[in-house]
């Protein structure tokens, strides 16, 4: 039984090591792909795998195609926009992800952008406080509930929003829920997204749901690109000069937000929400365990297609 590590941004090794016990310990062969760049290279490793383990590495139908013997795909994180999970079924394999085990890592970075917003992206300048400043959580899973118990120490009056969560989640942690999206950015100077990419969530962040943010806005995304309408944040900040955005998903358009809007602009070269050596333990070691249980007892926790 051969399981495949294809990533190509590379877990930290300890990590690595740990997948390499749990899947080696349960007397199955690790192979391990990192920074393979072209998709060939996928291509090719995953011709005699039976499972793979990958984090944002595109899997779509070609891939399934390329792999003859591949059950399962482990998605070592949160967001599996990145599988073509019709193409999975109509391969018969099984794809799961690791809901939770990389959100803390994540919602460390969503704070630390906004106090490097807040601080003139430390430029030595006068800037302000996150204490008591109104924070809009947008989507309250495990990131937006990792971000609204960090948040809570930095004493900021936190908010959130989710069509899927009930009210009575986001009280009992101390947020405040709110009805809409609309209501969200019009009440909280800075926004968090944690919502997924989805048909319906694409390029849902537009002009119409930020231009009614408060003054001195920062919009932090550590979420996904897509979920954004690049044309249209460039449109207003072009507008609101008090408008700052910051992101670890850097945007197609990145020359033309670095050109346009020096020193309210930040991305990241990489996406690292979940870059820290305790994430990819977690979410890697929570995704070799997965495979085990899926192939000797037909577990499908975690299953994310039918
Ligand atoms: C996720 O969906 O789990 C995060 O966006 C992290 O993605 P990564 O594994 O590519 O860092």
């Amino acid at each position: 039984m051969k399981v495949l590590v294809a990533t190509d941004k590379p877990f930290a090794k300890v990590a690595v090591d740990g997948i390499r016990e749990v899947i080696e310990g349960a007397g199955f062969e690790l192979a391990l792909l990192e920074k393979y760049g072209e998709k060939a290279n996928l291509l090719a490793a995953v011709a005699d795998a039976d499972a793979i383990i990958i984090r944002s590495d595109v899997i779509d139908a070609e891939v399934f195609d390329a792999a003859k013997q591949l059950k399962i795909v482990v998605r070592a994180g949160a967001g599996y926009d990145n599988v073509d999970l019709a193409a999975a079924t109509a391969h018969g394999v099984c794809v799961m992800n690791t809901p939770g085990q990389n959100s803390n890592a994540v919602a460390e970075l969503a704070l630390g952008l906004m106090v490097y917003a807040v601080r003139n992206l430390y430029n030595g300048t006068s800037g302000s406080e996150l204490k008591g400043k109104k924070l809009g959580i947008h989507a309250y899973g495990n990131v937006g509930r990792n971000v609204a118990r960090i948040a809570k120490g930095f004493g900021m009056d936190i908010y959130a929003y989710d069509a899927y969560c009930p009210a009575e989640v986001m009280t009992a942690d101390g947020v405040t829920p709110v009805a809409s999206a609309k209501e969200l950015y019009e009440q909280c100077q800075i926004v968090s997204l944690h919502i997924p990419a989805t048909p319906e969530t694409k390029e849902s962040i537009n002009y119409a749901l930020l231009k009614d943010m408060p003054k001195g806005a920062v919009l932090v995304n550590t979420a996904r690109k897509e979920v954004i309408n690049e044309a249209e944040l460039i449109q207003l900040m072009e507008e609101r000069a008090d408008f700052k955005y910051m992101t670890d998903i850097m945007p197609a358009a990145d020359s033309k937000f670095t050109e346009l809007f020096a020193g309210r602009y930040f991305s990241t070269p990489k996406k690292m929400g979940a870059q820290t050596a305790e994430a990819n333990i977690n979410a890697g070691i929570a995704a070799a365990h997965q495979i085990v249980g899926f192939i000797k007892d037909g577990c499908e926790k975690f299953r994310v297609n039918k």
